[in-house]
């Protein structure tokens, strides 16, 4: 064969080529559109027409493409010259895959394009397109948590309890919900100080914006700066490159909640005294100063006074969180709640296990209360899931909380005495305190009933309640 002939055969190859591919695209993919260099349409095949709903083809050439495809990519392409192989083009409510070529002249000029939608179901693509939509899903998902968490999980109702203190802690904080002023939550661990902090927020003003909770104890020192007043766009390279928000700007218009603030560095309290006076932030890495409207809840289940007393935390920072104090006593000083609380953790604790509904006797219950309870209601729970989880049957006895809090079984004639640990006072001062708890948690709280039940009148009961310390003599 000589050049010539070779160079002539070549060229209807190529062009025969391009003929077959033009084809083979229009028919096998599900719609092609031809758009000049100005990004309007010069041809579209059937498919696509049928697709779009497009009655009369002649209609349309000549519009901008995005008259008629609003998500167009065309005109990016005509523009800059460069192709969009693969990508997902949302058109209604459908999502298409879509390539998107330039068509270029003999010289290399650039006249015009062609997009290609390959399959009207991305679901088809698999794997490359059912990642797209899980990723999709999932940050949806997030998202939709992310407005779930920022939410109150609690109200006052969830704070379970009648006993006076409990009942003037609820009343505290009810008026601390309305001021808005801070609010310091002091309480020994598992007393309910978190569960509060969400029923403040809840019943507050700001009831409708975010419920932000940082724990300072769980988060590493070097991190805590970023995460209560974020990072701006490049103060970082890799993933924060972008900046992130802080928790006081998630906060906005809502409340933040600092949680174990005992546990704050000296520096870091510097620097929250700094924003809670000014009312702005500074995001790490930036010189602009962004104004808050945060309402601050902080607990923590160390002695706070004592901790400034020995330097560890700020007086200043103390005083400006220090506005209203609600002081949460411990489950062993107000023991005729346990009933109740114990009732009502055993049954939400059921509903989460999938289990039926358990009741507890007043023997288990008397059982219970002999124990002081160093991990509070949190402690009360566990308990009580262990319980639930070790027995079938309808109510739960003493003798299942026997086998999980075994100590408490010889209680009071046969506890070991160690001599010379106590005086003889201090061990008849214990014993009548917690006989005296456990009578009134097994009459459910009624003192008249815990009285018979001690053989002595309700008078001395009264009076042995306020020399022992076991809960305040006006006690119903
Ligand atoms: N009065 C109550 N009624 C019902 N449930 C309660 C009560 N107090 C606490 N709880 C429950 O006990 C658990 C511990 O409460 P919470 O986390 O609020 O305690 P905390 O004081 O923040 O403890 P810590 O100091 O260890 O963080 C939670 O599951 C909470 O719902
Ligand atoms: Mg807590």
């Amino acid at each position: 064969m000589s050049s010539e002939n070779f160079s002539a055969e070549a060229q209807r190859i190529r062009q025969r080529t391009m003929d077959t591919l033009l084809a083979a695209f229009s028919e096998l993919s599900e719609g092609l559109l031809i758009v000049d260099r100005q990004a309007r349409i010069v041809w579209m095949n059937e498919k696509y027409h049928r697709r779009l709903g497009i009655a009369d083809p002649a209609s349309i050439v000549g519009l901008p493409v995005e008259a008629v495809i609003p998500n167009s990519l065309m005109r990016s392409v005509v523009t800059s010259g460069k192709p969009i192989m693969l990508d997902i083009m949302e058109f209604g409510t459908e999502s298409f895959v879509v390539m998107r070529l330039p068509v270029r002249d003999a010289s290399g000029e650039v006249i015009g394009g062609v997009g290609v939608m390959i399959f009207d179901d991305p679901r088809q693509l698999v794997p490359l397109v059912s990642r797209f939509q899980s990723l999709r899903l999932e940050l949806a998902d997030t998202r939709r948590k992310l407005d779930e968490a920022r939410r109150a999980k609690y109200t006052f109702s969830s704070f379970v309890g009648v006993s006076p203190t409990c009942i003037a802690v609820k009343d505290k904080a009810r008026r601390a919900a309305r001021a808005g002023s801070p609010v310091l939550i002091l309480g020994e661990t598992g007393t309910g100080k978190e569960l509060l902090a969400h029923a403040i927020h809840a019943a507050s003003p700001r009831a409708a914006g975010p419920f932000v909770a940082v724990n300072i104890a769980a988060i590493p020192e070097t991190l805590l700066e970023s995460e209560f007043f974020g990072v701006a766009p490049g103060a970082y390279t890799g993933a924060e490159r972008k900046g992130r928000s802080g928790k006081f700007e998630l906060a906005q218009g809502g409340t933040l909640f600092l949680d174990e603030i005992g546990d704050m560095s000296p520096a870091l309290q510097a620097k929250l005294l700094r924003a809670l006076q000014e009312k702005e932030i500074e995001p790490v890495g930036s010189n602009r100063l962004i104004a808050i409207d945060v309402r601050i809840i902080a607990a923590t289940s160390r002695q706070l006074q004592k901790e400034v007393d020995e330097g560890r935390f700020r007086a200043d920072l103390f005083y400006r969180l220090n506005v209203m104090t609600l002081d949460v006593p411990p489950l062993r000083e107000r023991l005729e709640d346990l009933p109740l609380i114990s009732e009502a953790l055993a049954d939400s604790l059921a509903r989460q296990l999938g289990e039926h509904p358990r009741g507890i006797s007043a023997a288990a219950l008397e059982y219970l209360a002999r124990h002081p309870w160093p991990g509070n209601v949190r402690e009360l729970s566990n308990v009580l899931e262990r319980a639930l989880l070790m027995s079938d049957a309808d109510r739960l006895e003493r003798a299942d909380f026997e086998q999980i809090l075994p100590g408490l079984a010889q209680f009071p004639s046969t506890e070991p005495i160690q001599p010379g640990a106590r005086t003889l006072d201090q061990l008849q001062q214990d014993t009548e305190r917690r006989a005296i708890a456990a009578a009134i948690a097994a009459a459910r709280g009624n003192k008249a009933q815990a009285a018979r039940s001690l053989g002595i009148s309700r008078a001395s009961l009264y009076e042995k309640i306020a020399a022992l310390g076991i809960a305040p003599p006006d006690s119903v």
